[in-house]
């Protein structure tokens, strides 16, 4: 049976008309004229227990909404979220003990103290037994290698370093499903990686169903096997990323370093004879180009092999499609509608 199930949830705001200007300022201060903001519209979907979704779209989509009505923050305008066989937004309190929930721009940890205290304080709320506190806060740290900073007070602490912290707090009371918006917008490269890590080790070793926001590429290439993408209130794609590379992203590209004065005259007329889908990409850059194709079309052997004959090439790399391009495809293709 499915944890998490989505029907037709729907979610209009209604707010004040803004007029322009200071004077539109004063006047909206007045005014009664309302405007609806479909955030969420008639979106559907079932999650497993056990798997590591990612909800994905661009800013103002609707992800949020989404995820606040799923965790029981708003109430839905029309449809119904069912969550591990609660109704969130109606039954709260039921429902906040089987979820974690990390909005990466919102702390849920207090500033002037340190993790420490307010993970002792959470678990007094959660009513979590003292035994399993300790062996979670004990493979929590370890994993994320917290050790000291878990006594400073937070406002000391890097964004990193919080983020960290903040999704400790978020699992101290083992909940069965993690809902993490953007968790690791801001954060560095070394930083993103380690957060990556342990979402993973969370989903694969405590079974955690985990649902993620995110604008980062690596997140959902290295984390998420299926993806929601959703825009405008509206779920366009539901299915494995394998999936969308496969129907989205046919073109593949080969890369090819050459002499910097090497000509490249002509080369696009010879490479077009291969097949209509066999264009030259990019030449930008004296000495390197890149040739992608339709591999279903032609076999990038081909491709190579031409090359190779006319030009001194010095180095060759096939590309994968690639994911952020087809995401970016895909949002575009919506626009143009
Ligand atoms: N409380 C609110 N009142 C009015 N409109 C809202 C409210 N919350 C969100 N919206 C609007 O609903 C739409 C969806 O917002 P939402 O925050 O869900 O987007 P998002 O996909 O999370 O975007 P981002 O990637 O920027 O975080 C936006 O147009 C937003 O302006
Ligand atoms: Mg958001």
């Amino acid at each position: 049976m499915s944890i998490i199930e989505a029907h037709n949830l729907t979610k209009t705001f209604r707010t004040l008309k803004r007029q322009p200007g200071f004077v539109g300022t004063i006047r909206t201060l007045f005014s009664n004229e309302y405007e609806e903001v479909r955030a969420v519209e008639d979106v559907s979907f079932a999650i497993e227990p056990g798997e590591l979704v990612g909800y994905i779209g661009p800013n103002g989509a609707g992800k949020s909404t989404t995820l606040k009505m799923l965790t029981g923050i708003l109430y839905p305008s029309a449809g119904t979220a069912l969550v591990d066989g609660l109704i969130p937004y109606e039954q709260r309190q039921a429902n906040s003990k089987k979820i974690g929930v990390l909005f990466g721009q919102r702390s849920q940890l207090l500033w002037d103290i340190p993790p420490r205290d307010s993970f002792e304080l959470m678990r007094k709320m959660y009513a979590v037994p003292p035994a399993r506190y300790a062996e979670n806060l004990t493979y929590f740290t370890e994993l994320l290698e917290l050790g000291p900073l878990l006594d400073r007070p937070v406002r000391q602490l890097s964004l990193g370093q919080r983020m960290r912290c903040e999704l400790v707090a978020s699992l101290l009371h083992d909940p069965k499903i993690l809902y993490l918006d953007e968790p690791t917008i801001g954060l560095d490269v070394v930083a993103k990686e380690r957060v990556r890590e342990f979402i993973r080790s969370v989903n694969s070793q405590r079974g955690t169903t985990v649902v993620l926001t995110t604008h980062d590429i690596g997140d959902i290439e290295q984390l998420c096997r299926r993806v929601l993408i959703i825009d405008k209130g509206r779920l366009l794609y539901d299915g494995s990323l394998t999936a969308i590379k496969q129907r989205y992203g046919r073109l593949r590209r080969v890369r090819f370093s050459v002499a910097a004065a090497t000509p490249l005259d002509g080369l696009d007329g010879v490479l077009s004879a291969l097949g209509p889908d066999v264009t030259l990409a990019d030449g930008e850059d004296a000495g390197h180009f890149a040739v992608s194709f339709d591999p279903h079309s032609v076999p990038a052997s081909a491709v190579t092999k031409l090359i190779v004959n006319r030009l001194d090439v010095t180095d060759l790399a096939v590309e994968e499609a690639d994911l952020e391009g087809i995401i970016r495809a895909i949002y575009r293709r919506e626009e143009g509608q």
